[in-house]
């Protein structure tokens, strides 16, 4: 069954609404509907958005440098296996994959082979150096809208009668621990914004789960400041398919990738409740450059421009501020035993936060 159909179906026998997070679980994760749990192929040229270890192996041959310290990595998130392909190449440790969909578990199985080790879930305690690329801005988001009448949630209802007639926002009074987090949040109403309570529970467990070590939440996003910021009034939400980004979640479930930008600010929160410590915030051009990502560039062979060039273009698509520069953050959270990070020797960022 389509997941339109399937999510209709869902939100009928609901008694016509469902919180937009489970609509994104849905859209993205449910097995046999979700766009992860599909075939579709969705990174690289031919797929729907390119992530960083999908550029090329700079990124990775970068981020070993930082990781050398580890006797132990757990990637969450895998994706194709491209970052986990670069660092067990770079790196002599054992390596541990968490991948919730069983479709890209087989492609990195297929790539990866016994160079790693897939963990059916998360262990009871780690020690290492856990990595989320892109991994955080996959995961339900609640929609809030604040209101001159007060704070409601944005869900997800069936437009008009017809049982297969789309989806449409529909308002309702926020509760819980979901009105208590946006009560937090002070914004000029009407506004509409999203709040990452699984990403917040996610890093909370994670938290408790890693006993020495640090785990290194990459993605794009802002301190709560900037991401509450008045001007942003109607949230993050964004959809990327075949390379082009919108802002309507509805069009295609199952079909395309559904994000929201992270709110450091809260994940930093979670991870100090979880017993963590902050180890160092900051953005990705300064995180790879503190790592010697010039170092890395300057192994190659500049005078084979068929081997530089690409290299060079690569580079810059991870540094440059009008790209992943700036707006791609690592926040790294972990234990006070940590080994010293070497990506936040300078222009560490997290008095932002
Ligand atoms: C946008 S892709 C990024 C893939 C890869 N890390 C990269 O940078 O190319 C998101 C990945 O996270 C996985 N994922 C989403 N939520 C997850 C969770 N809670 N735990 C582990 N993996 C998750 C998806 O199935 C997918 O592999």
């Amino acid at each position: 069954m389509p997941a339109q159909d399937r999510i209709l179906e869902e939100i009928a026998a609901a008694g016509g609404w469902i919180s937009f997070a489970r609509y994104m679980q849905l859209a993205l994760h449910e097995p046999g509907i979700g766009y992860y749990a599909s075939g579709a192929r969705k990174f690289g040229p031919q797929g729907d958005f390119v992530t960083a270890p999908e550029l090329g192996s700079l990124f990775g041959r970068t981020l070993a440098r930082a990781l050398r310290p580890f006797d132990r990595i757990l990637e969450l998130g895998a994706g194709s296996g491209a970052l986990a392909d670069v660092l067990t190449r770079e790196l002599e440790c054992e390596y541990w994959v968490l991948e919730t969909s069983a479709e890209l578990r087989a492609r990195q199985r297929a790539r990866l082979d016994d160079r790693v080790r897939h963990l059916e879930r998360l262990p009871e305690r780690f020690r290492g150096a856990v990595i989320a690329n892109e991994v955080v801005d996959a995961m339900p988001v609640h929609v809030v809208h604040w209101t001159e009448a007060g704070i409601m949630e944005h869900g997800v209802g069936i437009r008009g009668r017809s049982p297969n007639s789309g989806f449409v926002w529909v308002d309702r009074p926020a509760e819980g621990e979901l009105l208590a987090a946006a009560q937090r949040i002070t914004v000029p109403a009407p506004y509409v914004s999203e709040i990452g309570l699984a990403a917040r529970a996610w890093m909370r467990t994670l938290a408790r789960t890693v006993e020495s070590g640090a785990t290194f939440v990459i993605d794009y996003g802002f301190p709560a400041r900037e991401y509450y910021h008045p001007q942003r009034a109607s949230g993050t939400l964004m959809c990327h398919f075949q390379h082009r980004a919108h802002a309507d979640p509805f069009v295609r479930p199952g079909e395309e990738d559904i994000t929201a930008h992270i709110d450091f600010s809260a994940l930093a929160a979670a991870a100090t409740e979880g017993g963590a410590q902050v180890l160092g915030y900051t953005t990705q051009a300064q995180f790879l450059v503190n790592c010697g990502i010039t170092d890395v560039l300057a192994e190659a062979n500049v005078q084979n421009a068929l081997h530089y060039a690409p290299l060079a273009a690569e580079a810059q698509r991870l540094l440059s501020p009008a790209e992943m520069g700036e707006l791609f953050k690592v926040l790294a959270v972990g234990t006070a035993d940590c080994p010293a990070l070497s990506g936040f020797a300078s222009g560490d960022r997290r008095a932002s936060l």
